[in-house]
C-alpha cells in the first residue's frame, strides 16, 4: 500500500491516488457527509464557465469536478498526473479530454485558457507556489482562477468538532470505505499542515494575480479562492519583470512561509 507523507514526493502521491482511483469518489462522498456536492456546486458557480470557453481543470482526478464544469458547454481539459486516476476518468467520462501531466510543469502554451481551476488538488502538489505560477502562465489576460481546497475553520465550535472528526471519525470511515485507508492519514496530516486562507491569498498575489478574494464554505473546512490574471499590459510586464529578478533572501522567506494555522 502506498501512502504519501508530507514530503509529498510526486511519485508517491501519484501512486497513492492510483491505488484509490476506483473507490475515490464514493469514499469522498461518504467522508464529506454529502458536502462534496455542495462544494462542487459553489466552485462551478465561482468559475462561471461559459459555452465555448476553454477551461483547464488541474488535478482533475477521475473528472468528477470537470464534468460539472463541462455541463455549461465549455470545453474542459482535465489534467492529472496519476495514471490510474486518468485511466478511471477516461472510462467514466469518454466525452472529456484527459491529459496526463504535472501541475508544476503544465504541458500547454502560455495564455491558452479562459479559466483555470483546481479542486482538492493544490494541497497535494509538491511545490504549490510553482503550480500557481504555472496557472498564471497558461491563463489568458483577464482569465479566471478558482481554487477549492480544504482549509482552516474560523469558528471555535467548527474547529473543535472538525479536529475530532479528522482524528477519530475520518480514519474509521476510511477503514470501511477505502481500498487504502493509510491514504486518509495522509489526507488528515496534509489538511493540518496546509496554509491558512490568508497565506494562500498572499501566494496568489505574489504570483501576479489580481482581484484575489476568498470565501469560506462549511465554516472554513473548505475555502474557495478566486483571482484574475491581470488584463493590463503594463501590470503583466511588471509581474514578468519581478519574476525574472532573482528573489532576495527576504522575499524567499516570505514565499515559503506556510503561516500559523488557526
Ligand atoms: C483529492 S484528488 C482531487 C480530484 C478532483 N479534483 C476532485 O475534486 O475530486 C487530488 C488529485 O491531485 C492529483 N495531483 C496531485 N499532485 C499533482 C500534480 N503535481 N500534478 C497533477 N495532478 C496532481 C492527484 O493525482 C489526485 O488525482
Amino acid at each position: 500500500m502506498t501512502a504519501a507523507d508530507l514530503g509529498k514526493d510526486p511519485e508517491q502521491v501519484a501512486a497513492m491516488f492510483t491505488e484509490v482511483a476506483k473507490g475515490y469518489d464514493r469514499t469522498n462522498t461518504v467522508l464529506s457527509g454529502g458536502n462534496a456536492t455542495l462544494w462542487r456546486i459553489a466552485t462551478v458557480k465561482a468559475l462561471d464557465p461559459q459555452p465555448g470557453e476553454r477551461i483547464l481543470d488541474i488535478a482533475a482526478g477521475t473528472g468528477t469536478s470537470s464534468v460539472a464544469i463541462a455541463k455549461s458547454g465549455a470545453e474542459v481539459v482535465a489534467l492529472d498526473f496519476s495514471a490510474g486516476m486518468v485511466e478511471e476518468g477516461r472510462k467514466r467520462h469518454p466525452e472529456l479530454t484527459f491529459v496526463e501531466g504535472d501541475a508544476e510543469a503544465l504541458p500547454f502554451p502560455p495564455q491558452s485558457f479562459d479559466a483555470v481551476t483546481i479542486s482538492f488538488g493544490l494541497r497535494n502538489v509538491n511545490n504549490p507556489q510553482l503550480a500557481i505560477g504555472e496557472m498564471y502562465r497558461v491563463l489568458k489576460p483577464g482569465g479566471r482562477l478558482v481554487i477549492c481546497e480544504f482549509s482552516h475553520p474560523d469558528r471555535a465550535v467548527v474547529k473543535g468538532s472538525y479536529k475530532a472528526y479528522l482524528k477519530y471519525v475520518m480514519p474509521a470511515i476510511a477503514k470501511v470505505t477505502s481500498s487504502n485507508p493509510e491514504a486518509y492519514t495522509y489526507l488528515m496530516d496534509s489538511i493540518r499542515e496546509w496554509p491558512t486562507q490568508d497565506v494562500l491569498a498572499q501566494w496568489l498575489r505574489a504570483a501576479g494575480f489580481t482581484r484575489v478574494a476568498y470565501r469560506n464554505l462549511t465554516g472554513g473546512i473548505v475555502a474557495l479562492h478566486r483571482a484574475r490574471a491581470p488584463e493590463s499590459k503594463k501590470v503583466r510586464g511588471s509581474v514578468a519583470e519581478r519574476r525574472a529578478r532573482p528573489a532576495s533572501p527576504s522575499t524567499q522567506a516570505n514565499q515559503t512561509v506556510t503561516g500559523s494555522h488557526r
